[in-house]
């Protein structure tokens, strides 16, 4: 188990909302979204901008720049011009706090390739 650092509470992170946070010199964008968190590197793939401040929506978040869309659970991008996945982190939640860890995998107890929607 890799260690968890307390980033904030939960209350600070708005529903179907990021908040923005630094591990170390890791920017992470700590997310709620379809009923949990997900954090999230706080930059985008395709260029130099924080995903922290897009939209939430449906588990997924919007780089507002281009507008590429995240999986918050893979960091796959779903739309072009992102091509590359961003990192995504483990996050505990204990009590009101955020915890997350930049070395534990997330727990993905589906497996990565069977959860692959097509997108229209
Ligand atoms: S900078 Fe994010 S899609 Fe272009």
């Amino acid at each position: 188990m890799g260690e968890y650092v307390r980033v904030c509470a939960l209350g600070e992170v708005p529903e179907d909302g990021a908040l923005h946070v630094d591990i170390g010199d890791t920017p992470v964008a700590v997310v709620r979204a379809c009923g949990e968190v997900f954090a999230i590197h706080d930059v985008c793939s395709h260029a130099d901008v924080p995903l922290s401040e897009g939209d939430v929506e449906d588990c997924t978040i919007e780089c507002w720049l281009h507008g590429s869309r995240f999986d918050l659970r893979t960091g796959k991008p779903s739309g072009l011009p992102a091509i590359r996945p961003v990192p995504v982190y483990a996050v505990r939640v204990d009590g009101g706090d955020v915890l997350i860890s930049l070395t534990d995998s997330p727990d993905s107890s589906d497996s990565p390739d069977s959860s692959q929607e097509p997108s229209a």
